[in-house]
C-alpha cells in the first residue's frame, strides 16, 4: 500500500510556477533574469479598493461569512453580470470562491463522474486537465492552430463531442495565447452546441476586461440565449484590477448547479477571505476608470512584444486580441544547435537554453498543450520586456 493518494499519480505540478520558482532561483544565485513567466499583472491594487478592504477591517467585518459569498457582492455580481454582459442572473444563481480556479474547481468535482469527457481547447491554461483528473473525469482536448489564430472551428467540436462528453470549457481571451473569439466566431461554436442539449459549457472569462483594439468580448450565454440554462459563467477580480493575491472570483449559473458546488466548498475552505469579498464590491461596484489606462500599457507592450518577436529568425509571432500573453511558434528554431551547445529538440529545451544562455524565463508550449511554442506574460515593464526580446532575438540569431 502507498501513503500518497493514486488519484496523485494522474496529475502534474503547475510548470508555470515551476519555471518562475527556477527563475527566482537564479536570480537569488546573482543571475540576471528576466521573468516572462507569470500571469499576473504587474499593476498595484487600485487604492479605491484598498480602502475598502481596510474599512471592513475596522469595522470589524473579519468572520466567517455565507459559504459562498456575502449578500452585498452576491448583489454586485449580479448588476456586474447585467450591466457587461447582458446575463440576468439572482444571487441564489451565483457562487463565490477563493479565486476562479478554486470555483471551476469545484465546478468539476461537483459534476464529473469516471468516464464523463470534459472538452478543451488546446492551447489551454495549464491547470484544467489536471483538474478535471483530479475530479474523476477525462479531459478531451482539441487543438487549435496557428492558421485559426488558436481558436478551435465549430467543425472541430462537433468532431470532439460523444455521448460522454459533460463540459465544453471556453476560455476567451486565452491564457496562454491571448486568442479572443469574435461574436460570429463564438456563435459557430453555440450553433454546435444547442445541436447537443446533453453538453454544458463552462466559460472562464477571467481575462474579459483585458480585450484590445476592435476586439469586443463575448460570452456564450450572451450571444445564444438558450445555452443560459447549462452554462456556468466564471469570472474574478484577479486580472482586471491587479487582485491575484486577495483570491476572489465567482461563478453564475442554474441553481442546482450553484447549490453543488456550495457543497464542495461547504467541506472544503468555507467561505472566501471576508476582508477580500468587501474589497471585490468595491471592485465591481466602484470606478471602472482605470482599466482604460491600464489596457492602454498592455496594448503598446503587446505591440512592442509581436514585432520583436517577429524579428527573431524562426519565430512566428501572431496578434492576439487580449490577455496579457502572446505564444509564438518555433517551429523554425527546431532541429538546430543554440550557441552554447544545446540541440533545440523541443519547445521545453528552447526554454531550458534561453534560461541558461541569456537569463529570459518563458514558459514552454508543451506545458499549454500545443507544441513547439513558448508563451511570454507582457505584464512587465516596457525596459524589461525590450531587454528580454532583444536577448530572444540574440539567441535565435546564434542558432546554427
Ligand atoms: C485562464 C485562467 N483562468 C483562471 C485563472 C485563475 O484565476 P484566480 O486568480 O482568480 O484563481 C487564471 C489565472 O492564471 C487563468 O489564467
Amino acid at each position: 500500500m502507498t501513503f500518497l493518494s493514486a488519484t496523485l499519480d494522474r496529475v502534474k505540478p503547475s510548470p508555470t510556477i515551476a519555471v518562475t520558482t527556477k527563475a527566482a532561483e537564479l536570480k537569488a544565485a546573482g543571475r540576471d533574469i528576466i521573468a516572462l513567466g507569470a500571469g499576473e499583472p504587474d499593476f498595484d491594487t487600485p487604492q479605491n479598493i484598498k480602502d475598502a478592504a481596510i474599512a471592513a477591517i475596522n469595522a470589524g467585518k473579519t468572520k466567517y461569512t455565507p459559504v459562498d459569498g456575502i449578500p452585498e457582492l452576491k448583489q454586485a455580481i449580479c448588476a456586474k453580470f447585467a450591466r457587461d454582459n447582458d446575463l440576468a442572473y439572482t444571487p441564489a444563481q451565483v457562487t463565490v470562491g477563493t479565486g476562479g480556479k478554486q470555483v471551476l474547481y469545484n465546478a468539476f468535482m461537483a459534476t464529473l463522474n469516471p468516464g464523463d469527457e470534459v472538452i478543451i481547447p488546446a492551447p489551454y491554461w495549464v491547470s484544467y486537465p489536471d483538474m478535471v483528473l483530479l475530479a474523476g473525469g477525462t479531459p478531451v482536448t482539441v487543438e487549435a492552430s496557428l492558421e485559426t489564430k488558436f481558436k478551435i472551428t465549430a467543425a472541430q467540436l462537433e468532431a470532439a463531442i460523444t455521448p460522454k462528453t459533460k463540459w465544453f470549457l471556453f476560455n476567451s481571451p486565452s491564457n496562454p495565447t491571448g486568442a479572443g473569439y469574435s461574436w460570429d466566431e463564438l456563435k459557430a461554436l453555440t450553433d454546435v452546441l444547442l445541436r447537443h442539449p446533453h453538453v454544458w459549457v463552462m466559460t472562464d472569462d477571467m481575462y474579459e476586461h483585458l480585450a484590445y483594439g476592435d476586439f469586443r468580448f463575448c460570452t456564450p450565454a450572451q450571444v445564444e440565449p438558450k445555452l443560459h440554462d447549462r452554462t456556468l459563467t466564471v469570472n474574478g477580480v484577479s486580472k482586471a484590477y491587479a487582485m491575484t493575491g486577495w483570491r476572489i472570483g465567482y461563478a453564475a449559473g442554474p441553481e442546482v448547479l450553484i447549490k453543488a458546488i456550495r457543497k464542495v466548498q461547504s467541506q472544503s475552505t468555507s467561505n472566501p477571505c471576508s476582508v477580500s469579498q468587501w474589497a471585490a464590491v468595491e471592485a465591481l461596484n466602484g470606478t471602472q476608470d482605470y482599466l482604460a489606462p491600464n489596457n492602454a500599457a498592455f496594448v503598446r507592450r503587446r505591440d512592442l512584444v509581436v514585432a520583436m518577436l517577429n524579428a527573431a529568425p524562426g519565430v512566428v509571432c501572431p496578434e492576439p486580441e487580449g490577455a496579457f500573453y502572446v505564444y509564438p511558434s518555433i517551429a523554425g528554431c527546431i532541429g538546430k544547435t543554440s550557441a552554447a551547445g544545446r540541440l533545440i529538440d523541443t519547445d521545453e529545451t528552447f526554454a531550458t537554453a534561453l534560461l541558461e544562455e541569456t537569463g529570459v524565463a518563458v514558459v514552454f508550449g508543451a506545458a499549454f498543450g500545443l507544441s513547439p511554442n513558448f508563451r511570454v506574460s507582457y505584464a512587465t515593464s516596457d525596459v524589461a520586456l525590450k531587454e528580454a526580446c532583444q536577448r530572444i532575438i540574440t539567441f535565435c540569431e546564434g542558432l546554427t
